[in-house]
């Protein structure tokens, strides 16, 4: 018999079993890589100096270019895995049995898991719907944290809801934090498709662990490389909790500096283009009967869609639009409490993929009304 993670593994293995499939799902980038990525990746394996292990808190040249990218200075950045790592790494050296963990309801998931892990009392903030304007509020912050908050973790622009936040309001998140003592873990890994973005760490560089992703903005996702960066005292309180004493992957870091030296002309390119798949796919959707797009375009490379009031539930969608070879995420990834109401929509794709889902989704869509309302989806 499956246990559950076979279960879940082998849904992941038939989705990336399809060469011809379009993730329109995960927020992972599929435009074709950057010529200078590309040569570097090339020259990564040509060289073979993956032989050796990189050193373990990361190529000193991306170190640097990771901390000047974000201008930060007076911060180190540990290289990691993916910024899942990183998140896990924060969790693993903050949270506390007992210890208040404070975040929004809907988020990323897979951090409120290493947080209970760690024995913490986990607190989610409602934010989705016009009344939360789809973002923590200052007030909402303060009325949930307390002196035994220990983490505050903010996706900013928030997964899936694509809000992020004005430089006053991280203001106010960070001198939250620095009055409870509290550490802001601050996810960065949408920063770049956002219009403007404040770092909390410019406010409270001393509590503040910066989290950033080679995976959305510049594609990586498969080769798994993202950042923490903190200043060194903070880093002193976090490394002794490191599970990575052999570093990162050389050839993903190899990329991802490769990546960060042309990342301006990059991000003008591919973000107009997302920015034109997030229009097209929000007309398609608004066309449809009881389909509602409350945002767009959003500060990220993803959009949501509501499906509740068109009388079909997201695992019905997902799983018609499967079938016609389209990835989309349901709600219920994000949420329990919210998810029934949604499914999420990624856009860094080729505009033919945009093209795909919009001439799928009246097909789709009559076909996920004789679906099964829930279906194990993950
Ligand atoms: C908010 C957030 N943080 C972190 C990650 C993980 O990124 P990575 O691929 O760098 O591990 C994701 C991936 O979807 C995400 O949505």
């Amino acid at each position: 018999m499956s246990s559950e993670a076979d279960v879940r593994n082998q849904y992941f293995d038939r989705l990336f079993s399809n060469p011809e499939l379009k993730w329109l799902g995960q927020n992972t980038n599929h435009f074709p890589m950057h010529p200078a990525v590309r040569a570097a990746l090339h020259e990564a394996i040509d060289d073979e100096s993956f032989h050796a292990y990189a050193p373990p808190l990361g190529i000193e040249a991306l170190r640097s270019a990771i901390v000047d990218d974000l201008e930060l200075p007076g911060h180190a950045a540990v290289v990691t895995d993916g910024a899942v790592a990183a998140l896990a790494l924060a969790c693993r050296a903050f949270c506390t049995p007992g210890g208040g963990f404070v975040t929004t309801d809907p988020g990323w998931k897979w951090p409120l898991q290493f947080a209970q892990k760690a024995g913490a009392v986990i607190t989610e903030i409602p934010i989705y719907g016009p009344e939360h304007g789809y973002k923590l509020s200052v007030d909402a912050l303060v009325a949930a944290t307390d002196a035994n908050t220990r983490v505050i973790y903010l996706v900013d622009p928030n997964n899936p809801l694509g809000t992020t936040y004005t430089a006053d309001e991280i203001r106010a998140f960070a001198e939250r934090a620095k009055a409870l003592g509290a550490v802001l873990i601050h996810d960065c890994t949408y920063r770049d498709f956002a219009d403007s973005h404040t770092l909390a760490s410019s406010f409270y560089p001393e509590g503040t662990v910066t989290i950033v992703s080679f995976s959305k903005w510049l594609g990586l996702a498969g080769l798994r490389l993202g950042a923490l960066v903190a200043t060194p005292d903070l880093l002193a309180r976090i490394l002794p909790h490191s599970q990575a004493p052999l570093g990162a992957s050389v050839i993903a870091q190899r990329a991802a500096l490769a990546g960060l030296a042309v990342k301006g002309e990059w991000m003008a390119q591919i973000g107009a283009q997302q920015r034109a798949n997030q229009v097209v796919i929000a007309e398609a959707f608004r066309r449809l009967p009881g389909f509602q797009v409350p945002m767009a375009p959003t500060q990220a490379n993803f959009l949501v869609v509501e499906c509740i009031d068109a009388g079909i539930t997201p695992e019905a969608l997902v799983t018609a639009l499967g079938e016609q070879g389209i990835m989309v995420r349901q709600g219920a990834y994000h949420t329990p409490r919210f998810g029934h109401r949604f499914v999420k929509i990624s856009t860094t794709v080729p505009a033919a993929w945009a093209q795909a889902l919009v001439e799928a989704l009246p097909q789709a869509v009559e076909r996920a009304r004789s679906l099964p309302a829930t279906t194990a989806l993950f």
